[in-house]
């Protein structure tokens, strides 16, 4: 379903009087806005459209308009696919951002690929996501890091020492975080005493629940998306657990504690942000979202916000080149300018991936070889007036204990994220910075 072509139409008066031409620039998008993981797509459209005004008023790409053409994949990666097979076809987009789950972009990145346009997923963390093929991108952390994130904040800022982990066997993103958090939670000494899984979409799961609660783990873990995490946590709590529970990104959603609600207050997830953090760039952006759409904007809109900036400056740069800058404004079906166009695109492709230093909402972005961002993660933990920063953790890529003393630092509303830029190369493994005490 076609649900949204957001923004300007310039007309550039034809000179003598004739009708006026229409140029636009178009950009393809796909997302979930409908289904189980509808604020993903939601929130992911109004980051990409605060982006796409801010272009726009500034002259678009080279003096041409962007406009956004969006569809709703259902939250169904086989919809994906379709959504993204149509937007190639009808639309001819310059590039095509999407999508948010990471089997859905899985299941379209190849289509992208063998049409060579440039795809940005702004917040799919699956590895497999980019291994698709170079004109794939991303401008999030993968799950090896945010699993090693979680893990290292279970045993040395928690003292978890058990866990049970519930997996979504059909989603990509969740069976690949479930396995790097027992990797590194397992090399850190910990246990994992029971291993359960579910599918998206189940409602009831209590039969798994009632095994794990029996083992009694310090805590379980959780990599599923927030409308099965909700019934999960008030399943948990009404079997009588009482330890902690333990999640990912995929649990970001403003309807998270609606539909878990007291039995998910809490808990703790991975995150690529946190609207504690006072730098400019953070609670500028916040301030923006906030006067167009009344609420505090959650990962996926700092996501989808900071792929678009990307994405525009890469093709502000690409269009220096005036024979670029007229194949990204050409939709038309000539075979004769589809040379010209598949140049643009790779063109396109080649400046996306030496993005260097870009000062994001969600940090410091610099696309690596494999076409992935290296960014820190933060923890937050769930409350009742929305999620609240724990700590910071640096990429770095060993397993090294985090400084102790950390056990039981008090969150700290409102106060300070340090932000933390990414360690280099040759850094100290994986850093924790927690929140500053009051
Ligand atoms: N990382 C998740 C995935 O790959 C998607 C997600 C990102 C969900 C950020 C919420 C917030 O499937």
């Amino acid at each position: 379903m076609r649900v949204a072509t957001v923004l300007l139409t310039t007309f550039l008066a034809a000179c003598s009087g004739g009708a006026p031409e229409t140029k636009e620039i178009v950009i393809g998008q796909y997302g979930s806005l409908t289904g189980g993981a509808a604020t993903f797509g939601l929130s992911t459209k109004n980051g990409i459209e605060i982006a796409t005004e801010e272009q726009n008023a500034a002259g678009g790409i080279a003096g041409v308009p962007i406009r956004m053409v969006l569809e709703d994949d259902a939250s169904k990666p086989e919809e994906a696919a379709t959504t993204v097979s149509k937007l190639l076809s009808r639309d001819r987009p310059v590039a095509i951002l999407g999508e948010v789950a990471s089997s859905s972009s899985l299941a379209a990145a190849p289509l992208a690929q063998a049409a060579g346009v440039p795809m940005i997923s702004p917040s799919s963390t699956s590895p497999k996501v980019t291994q698709v093929g170079d004109y794939i991108f991303r401008v999030c952390f993968i799950d090896p890091f945010q699993g090693t994130a979680a893990a290292q904040f279970a045993y040395n800022t928690k003292g978890v020492r058990t866990v049970a982990v519930l997996t979504d066997v059909k989603s990509d993103y969740s069976v690949g975080l479930a396995q790097y958090f027992k990797e590194t939670f397992v090399s850190l000494g910990g246990t994992i005493i029971a291993e359960e899984a579910y599918s998206a979409n189940d409602i009831d799961f209590k039969a798994q629940l009632t095994n794990i609660v029996s083992k009694n783990p310090d805590a379980i873990f959780v990599p599923g998306y927030y409308t099965e995490t909700g019934l999960i946590a008030r399943d948990a709590r009404g079997g009588g657990y009482k330890g902690i529970l333990l999640g990912g990104d995929g649990w970001d959603s403003e309807q998270l504690v609606g539909i878990g609600q007291d039995a998910i207050i809490g808990g703790f997830y991975t995150n690529h942000y946190s609207v504690d953090d006072p730098s400019p760039v953070v609670q500028d952006f916040i301030k923006k979202y906030q006067a167009k759409y009344g609420t505090k904007p959650d990962g996926l809109a700092a996501l989808g916000y900071d792929s678009a900036k990307i994405l525009y400056q890469s093709m502000t740069e690409v269009a220096k080149n005036p024979a670029h800058a007229a194949a990204f404004a050409d939709r038309s079906a000539v075979p004769a300018t589809e040379g010209a166009r598949k140049a643009a695109r790779a063109a396109l492709r080649d400046e996306l991936a030496r993005v260097k230093n870009f000062p994001g909402v969600t940090g410091t972005i610099t696309i690596d070889k494999d076409r992935n961002a290296e960014k820190p993660a933060v923890v937050v933990e769930v409350t009742k007036d929305g999620p609240r920063f724990v700590e910071s953790i640096s990429p770095g890529g060993s397993t090294a204990p985090a400084p102790t003393g950390t056990e039981g630092a008090a969150p700290a509303d409102g106060a300070a994220a340090p932000a933390v830029a990414p360690a280099e190369a040759a850094a100290p493994p994986v850093e924790a910075v927690p929140a500053a005490a009051k």
